[in-house]
């Protein structure tokens, strides 16, 4: 295929923007894409469970990213989202599916639609349906859960108006030094027969797809999938942030900017700041998650933070104490700078895979979904029948990980429970003596799936889905498999696909896990890893045999792929809590003005240096009297521009989606007033100029009157 490529350099960033020989293409292609950041203030974030860490500002906007492909326009087709998020909902899933009925009737069900979380730690939470889930986020987030729903249906609008005969090019690479194994010890457990066929204790292959208009012969989008935990950002990080999965939403063509000066302070206004407007033409590029339980980018290993030595091997602990072992990013001890250069590497690898895309997929589009009650599904094994167990978390979920540990008192690869937690648990729900010898060599500290006031506390049916493109075979779990047991699934996925087929699978079959898709039920690891009891262990909510019990179940959709049957068994719908969810969170505050001032009002102007102009790596900032950001989420729009001044106009350049401007928010601790500090670190990348730095906002008098939306800007300084 003739590559004539015109391709950008942005600093590392590249513009995507390149043409293959225009034939009309095999399928049906659409793209879309929806912004979905909300509440960057009050809002406690998903995935470290830390009290302290709300939302605070934002380091870049989250998106939904949506391809669809079809088989012409009346064949078999299949919707897949990626979601910068923590993971995916059983809520949202089935939220969005009726909203999908409604508009689309059956076109897009539960059976062909996967969404994808790609497990960034730094997204608001609230927007699980099981109370375990909610914790942390005082209950349910209604504002959360809406934002990504209708980010959700958007992006698949977007995607399904936008279809087209296209062709889809696949490329599978390797991304360098972008994960490391955070469990080795546990991983150890593998039989040495089955590591010795691998040459690394993570997987590092990257797995790219990219649409090509059939027409123009223009690259549309491209979806990859690499294994790599969202947790370059630390659990003291409040800026919303995709981390370092979604560099990828810099990807995009350079686009000419419009100018808002002298225009009136209306939400249009903060929508025209944006210097990369969605105007549903643009090109989607996607950083899916995938096998990613014991991978963490934190690559340099973790440390004890008082004696700055490796931490314990067996426990990732220090004299005892899990809280001082933490892991280190590349750019140690700056985790934005980290979370640039994990995500830089990925991107580094995908536009490679990208540009030298040349094989074309062909052949059907084919699903299979079904639910499964995971509390007692019956596993045969070699020689003897075994169960699943009702979920329940081990000490080492409590002893949390070398990317974000837990409380104190708790160690990964604790086989006992002290007798303090003992009877603080008893307190709670004393696990069933079932549960107990089910769920052997884990001791049960939580018994989540004997847990249901005032709710259910976890999920007891599953999703499991196998997406079908050509030869590319997509396993929608949902949760996160350790390295191995991916492994283990894929091969057997793949080796089920051959057997069961006349030549239609075959060795160039290529299988990749889709992780946190559907829903979430935490970790898959292997029966080896199981009896070490690590973080990942003890979060394997279903027991030793869990990993079991989804190859077994996997295997018959499989099976039925190959050989053509439908599935007419499709097990137990999960229920819909939506009515009984709680929210405790309390509304937005913060937006008492001192006198004489209004919003948007400089506080702090920006700080000349004694020269008088800013040079490139120089960090002017301004703080604004503002107003709690959850009014207005300025949904496709933005909290923060840097201006330049061109000619009497002036002129976007940033917004609040570069990685060089932050949007900080906070209230002040005296006068309880709002604050936006805007800071911008000045990229080498930037013209020399005049510029401004202007911040957008919304706020509401009383809980009846109409949003108010104001902006304010910065005095003018010189970048040289
Ligand atoms: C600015 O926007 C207007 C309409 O919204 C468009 O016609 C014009 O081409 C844009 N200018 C630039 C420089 O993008
Ligand atoms: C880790 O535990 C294993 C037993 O599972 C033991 O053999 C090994 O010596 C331990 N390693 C260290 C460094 O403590
Ligand atoms: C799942 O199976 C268990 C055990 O058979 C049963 O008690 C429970 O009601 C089932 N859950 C749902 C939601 O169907
Ligand atoms: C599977 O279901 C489809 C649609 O319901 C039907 O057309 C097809 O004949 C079925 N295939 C088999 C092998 O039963
Ligand atoms: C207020 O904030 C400042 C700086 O963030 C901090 O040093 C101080 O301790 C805070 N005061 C209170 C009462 O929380």
């Amino acid at each position: 295929m003739g590559e004539s490529g015109v391709i950008v350099a942005l600093g590392l960033l590249v513009c995507a923007w390149s043409w293959v020989g225009g034939t009309q293409g095999e399928y049906l292609i659409g793209v879309g894409s929806y912004d979905m950041s909300g509440p960057a203030a009050d809002v406690n974030m998903m995935g470290y469970a830390n009290l302290e860490q709300n939302t605070a500002g934002i380091h870049f906007r989250l998106r939904a990213r949506t391809f669809i492909v079809g088989e012409g326009l009346e064949g078999p087709r299949f919707v897949f989202v990626n979601l910068d998020a923590g993971m995916a909902s059983q809520l949202l899933t089935i939220k969005v599916l009726q909203r999908l009925n409604s508009r689309f009737g059956n076109l897009y069900t539960e059976e062909n639609v996967a969404i994808s979380g790609t497990h960034t730690h730094a997204g608001p939470g609230g927007y699980l349906q099981y109370l375990v889930y909610s914790v942390t986020s005082l209950g349910f987030v209604k504002q959360s859960f809406d934002v990504i729903a209708d980010a959700i249906e958007q992006s698949i609008i977007q995607a399904h108006n936008n279809l087209k005969p296209g062709s889809i090019l696949i490329n599978i690479g390797d991304v360098k030094d972008a994960g490391i194994n955070r469990s080795p010890s546990a991983y150890l457990q593998n039989p040495a027969k089955e590591r010795a066929r691998y040459p690394s204790n993570v997987d590092t292959q990257m797995t790219l797809l990219r649409f090509v208009d059939g027409e123009s012969g223009k690259s549309i989008g491209a979806f990859n999938w690499f294994a790599t935990h969202g947790t370059s950002m630390s659990n003291e990080n409040k800026l919303i942030s995709g981390d370092n999965k979604d560099i990828g939403q810099l990807v995009k063509k350079a686009q000419s900017i419009n100018a808002t000066g002298g225009k009136d302070c209306n939400k249009q206004a903060n929508q025209e700041s944006k210097v990369r407007k969605n105007d549903g033409s643009l090109f989607v590029g996607a950083f899916c998650q995938s096998n990613v339980g014991d991978v963490s980018p934190n690559v340099l290993g973790a440390f004890c933070t008082d004696t700055g030595k490796p931490c314990d091997f067996n426990h990732s602990s220090c004299n005892g104490n899990d809280q001082l072992c933490v892991g280190r990013g590349p750019g140690y001890p700056n985790e934005i700078l980290s979370t640039n250069m994990i995500g830089g590497r990925q991107f580094k690898s995908a536009v490679e895979l990208f540009q030298s895309a040349s094989e074309e997929l062909s052949g059907k589009i084919e699903y299979l979904h079904v639910y499964l009650n995971f509390t007692d599904i019956e596993v045969e094994l070699d020689n003897k029948v075994v169960k699943t167990c009702p979920a329940a978390l081990g000490p080492g979920f409590a002893a949390g990980t070398t990317d974000g540990p837990g409380a104190f008192g708790f160690q990964q690869g604790d086989l006992k429970i002290n007798p303090f937690w003992k009877n603080l648990r008893d307190f709670l729900k004393e696990p069933s003596q079932y549960q107990v010898d089910c769920q052997n060599s884990k001791p049960v500290l939580l018994s989540i799936g004997e847990m249901f006031d005032p709710y259910p506390w976890a999920p007891a049916i599953l999703p499991i889905q196998i997406l079908r493109l050509g030869k590319l075979i997509i396993l929608s779990v949902p949760g996160e498999f350790t390295t191995m047991a991916g492994r283990r699934l894929r091969e057997a996925v793949k080796e089920t696909l051959i057997s069961s087929s006349n030549g239609e699978f075959n060795d160039k079959t290529h299988v990749v896990i889709a992780g946190l898709t559907n829903t979430y039920s935490q970790y898959i690891a292997t029966f080896e890893e199981y009896q070490h009891q690590r973080y990942e262990a003890a979060s394997t909510l279903y027991g030793p045999h869990t990993l079991s019990a989804y190859i077994q179940e996997f295997k018959k959709l499989a099976k039925a792929m190959a050989e053509g049957q439908n599935i007419t068994i499709k097990g137990p719908s999960p229920p819909d809590l939506s009515s009984v969810q709680r929210s405790l969170l309390l509304g937005p505050f913060g937006d008492s003005l001192p006198e004489g001032t209004k919003f948007g009002d400089i506080k702090e102007d920006i700080d000349f240096p004694e020269r008088g102009y800013f040079r490139k790596g120089d960090t002017p900032s301004a703080t604004f009297w503002s107003a709690n950001p959850r009014y207005d989420l300025l949904t496709e729009g933005t909290f923060a521009a840097v201006e330049r001044l061109q000619g009497e106009r002036w002129i976007a350049a940033y917004d609040d989606d570069d990685l060089t401007l932050f949007f900080k928010w906070k209230v002040d601790n005296s006068s309880l007033h709002g604050l936006a500090i805007l800071e911008w670190e000045i990229p080498d990348a930037a013209v020399s100029g005049v510029y401004r730095l202007r911040h957008f906002g919304a706020t509401r008098i009383t809980i009846t009157s109409p949003i108010n939306y104001f902006t304010g800007a910065s005095s003018a300084f010189a970048v040289q």
